[in-house]
């Protein structure tokens, strides 16, 4: 059976620059709050009218292409990890493969909704289809555009300080080389948890997980059929925007990561000595920190840029992945590590030899 090695990599972020203290001109918060709480200095937000998800996605998808030395009509399956799609449907896969020019092919594309673990969700996903042999260049890709859906004003702080968008994308190949490809991911979720880090509505829910809630539907007299996705008493109130139980997530995430990623490296033979580096989901720097001191890891083995781009969500990864690749921090055998935590809650974590 093949492994599973990245032949590419590449990521896109927007030019545009937006510090805490822009932010600070919008909301009451300041940068102070914002670096002592996350760790984050500045977020990129993408160009209004110009870009959308599916484009940031196609803009890394391009040099993770070019960077893997084959075309886009080379790429047999197209795998897209957002939470924050162009449309509610179709997914952003589709859209960014006709923004490639790759249509023509009438190749799969698969949208997976597994927010900041997305990226793992998907490498797992690809990995199977790898080592099976039915593919052989899988184009996966993690797009984020929070900043269209985000609160400005004060009610949202705590939620929208903290994230960013951009891209990240990889080309899956098969290998035979013996020390280089995925060695195991690992999958986990807990449903219990879903409405502690959740976008609600609108939606198709009716309120049914949350009775206690009043979403203003309209009662069967008023309206037999719909009124539900969608309520004018939402609109009014700004119930539309993501709600996060802060403290709630951060207890959470940092007994999760570290189990995640002793579950990948045990398996393996490993310890976290071994690692070269560890890539986790850039949730918030204290939780980066809280793991590496957990783990007994150098500051050499953790790779964090949150602090230049916020919470990328499902493209946080990659372009972390792909910014150490860069800075000449990953070569061809070192054992690397991609951990994820996030809305779910969904976790995940893969070792692989780069
Ligand atoms: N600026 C200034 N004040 C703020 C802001 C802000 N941006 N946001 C919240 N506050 C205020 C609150 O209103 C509150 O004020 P009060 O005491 O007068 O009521 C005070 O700061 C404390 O608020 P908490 O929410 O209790 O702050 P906390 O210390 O928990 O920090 C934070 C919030 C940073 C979100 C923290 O809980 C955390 O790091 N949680 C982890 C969640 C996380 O990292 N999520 C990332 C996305 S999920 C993922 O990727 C896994």
């Amino acid at each position: 059976m093949y492994k599973t090695k990245i032949a590419g990599i590449g990521h896109y972020v927007p030019e545009q620059v937006v510090t805490n203290e822009d932010l600070s001109r919008h909301m009451e918060t300041s940068d102070e709050w914002i670096q002592e709480r996350t760790g984050i200095k500045e977020r990129r937000y993408a160009k209004k009218f110009e870009e959308t998800t599916s484009i940031l996605g196609a803009k890394a998808a391009k040099i993770a292409i070019e960077r893997a030395g084959i075309t886009p009509d080379d790429v047999d399956f197209i795998i897209f990890a957002t939470l924050s799609p162009d449309y509610y449907f179709p997914g952003s896969g589709v859209l960014m493969q006709r923004q490639l020019g790759m249509s023509k092919n009438e190749i799969g594309a698969l949208d997976i909704r597994n927010q900041c673990s997305g990226f793992v969700y998907g490498l797992s996903i690809a990995d199977q289809f790898i080592k099976t042999g039915m593919y052989k260049n899988i184009l996966l890709v993690g797009a984020e555009m929070h900043s269209f859906g985000l609160d400005f004003s004060t009610r949202g702080r705590g939620v929208t300080v903290i994230f960013g968008d951009g891209a990240g994308a990889v080309i899956l190949q098969p290998t035979e080389e013996e020390n280089q490809g995925i060695m195991s991911t690992h999958l986990h979720a807990d449903g219990r948890e879903a409405e502690h880090l959740a976008f609600i509505n609108p939606g198709a829910h009716g309120g049914v997980h949350n009775p206690e809630h009043d979403y203003g539907y309209p009662t069967k007299e008023e309206n037999e059929y719909g009124g539900l996705f969608l309520t004018d008493k939402m609109w009014e109130e700004g119930d539309y925007y993501p709600n996060m139980n802060g403290k709630h997530v951060f207890k959470y995430a940092v007994t999760k990561f570290p189990a995640v990623i002793m579950e990948a490296l045990q398996q393996n033979g490993h310890t976290p000595q071994d690692l070269k580096m560890l890539i986790p989901h850039q949730a918030n720097l204290r939780i980066s920190q809280f793991v590496q001191k957990r783990m007994k890891l150098r500051d050499d083995q953790v790779f964090n840029n949150i602090q230049k781009y916020g919470n990328t969500t499902a493209a946080s990864i990659p372009i972390a992945l792909s910014e150490a690749w860069e800075a000449g921090k990953i070569q061809r055998g070192d054992l690397v590590c991609l951990a994820a935590f996030g809305s779910g809650f969904t976790w995940g974590s893969a070792l692989l030899q780069w």
